[in-house]
């Protein structure tokens, strides 16, 4: 983990602001997680007591999500969104993008920006099903949003008063690949998704997202990446034997990390708030630390629909 020292919402402080900012976006793409210290990047009191009056059991889904490019807030039973809640899930959305935009600028002109999130359920002992758990290591890949090879970067804030936010997370994909079982079990991934069935599914989902029928359309490396989502989570082995580095973010705190490529579990923590970006191909500074490059050389083909653009379709599921 690496701390940001030079930039806060205030702006950057006496650097050569360029070569900070591609510093970051590098060590991120590598698979470092940015540490942002609270004083850095703040919340109004108002909007933290806000989303911390929310009963975690008006829950419909697993999460609470807010959709910058619409105002909707999804995920809440009937009647339970008010006013104060979507204002507060704006303004954070907002504020996130804008010190993102400052902090990477190499990303901000061409990615998308794409769901935020609040998470108010204490995750220790959460009962999820094993795909869903959040304690188990685990790269994200979105079902209803595939990204067809873009970057998935995500931007955490713990708001709980007093209470840390535990992660556990393991290497980077392209470390963890030098290792034979890993990248045994990435292979499966990528058999399973060019599977006829698998095929024969997307080419079904793609035809019908070019009619303008909203389902996902998945190329061949979001479906090895969902396949590698949930099998990641099923391999007992893997998640006892692989490398793993504890995190404890304080109150406060937030932090960046391209959760493509660090497998990640919550532990711990309750009330975090987060917003996620797809950042194309085209402005990474590293795409050969990408799981992408990693995928495409075990499986020594293109995985990614070369007919439209990087970032992909939107879609209404959720998986993360
Ligand atoms: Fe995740």
């Amino acid at each position: 983990m690496i701390e940001l020292t030079d930039y806060s919402d205030a702006g950057w402080s006496g650097v050569d602001v360029a070569a900070r900012s591609r510093f970051y976006c590098e060590q991120l793409e590598r698979g470092e997680i940015l540490f942002i210290d609270g004083a850095r990047f703040g919340l109004p009191e108002s909007d933290r007591a806000a989303l911390m009056k929310l009963a975690p059991d008006s829950l419909r889904q697993k999460n609470i999500s807010y959709a910058p490019s619409t105002g909707q807030v999804a995920g809440l039973r009937g009647a339970a969104t008010d006013r104060n809640l979507t204002d507060a899930l704006a303004r954070y959305s907002a504020a996130a993008v804008r010190f993102c935009a400052g902090l990477l600028a190499p990303y901000s002109a061409t990615w998308r920006v794409e769901l935020a999130s609040f998470r108010p359920v204490e995750e220790h002992d959460r009962p999820l099903s094993i795909t869903e758990r959040n304690d188990l290591l685990h790269i994200d890949a979105f079902p209803g949003r595939p990204t067809n090879g873009a970057r998935i970067l995500r931007f955490f804030t713990n708001i709980h008063p007093d209470e840390k936010r535990v992660w556990l997370t393991s290497d980077p994909i392209p470390k963890l690949a030098a290792r034979g079982e890993f990248a045994a079990m990435m292979l499966n991934c990528v058999r399973a998704a060019d599977s006829p069935a698998s095929r024969a599914l997307g080419q079904l989902m793609h035809g019908a997202a070019r009619i303008g029928v909203a389902l996902p359309d998945r190329s061949s490396y979001d479906r090895a990446m969902l396949r590698l989502h949930d099998n990641m989570k099923r391999d007992a082995e893997f998640q006892a034997d692989c490398p793993k580095h504890r995190h404890e973010f304080a109150p406060g705190a937030s932090w960046l990390v391209f959760t493509d490529t660090i497998p990640h579990a919550v532990l711990a923590g309750q009330f975090a708030l987060e917003q996620s970006f797809f950042v194309a191909r085209d402005s990474l500074l590293a795409p050969d630390a990408s799981p992408l490059a990693v995928i495409e050389r075990l499986a020594g083909r293109v995985m990614t629909k070369q007919d439209r653009t990087s970032v992909g379709l939107r879609g209404a599921l959720e998986r993360q």
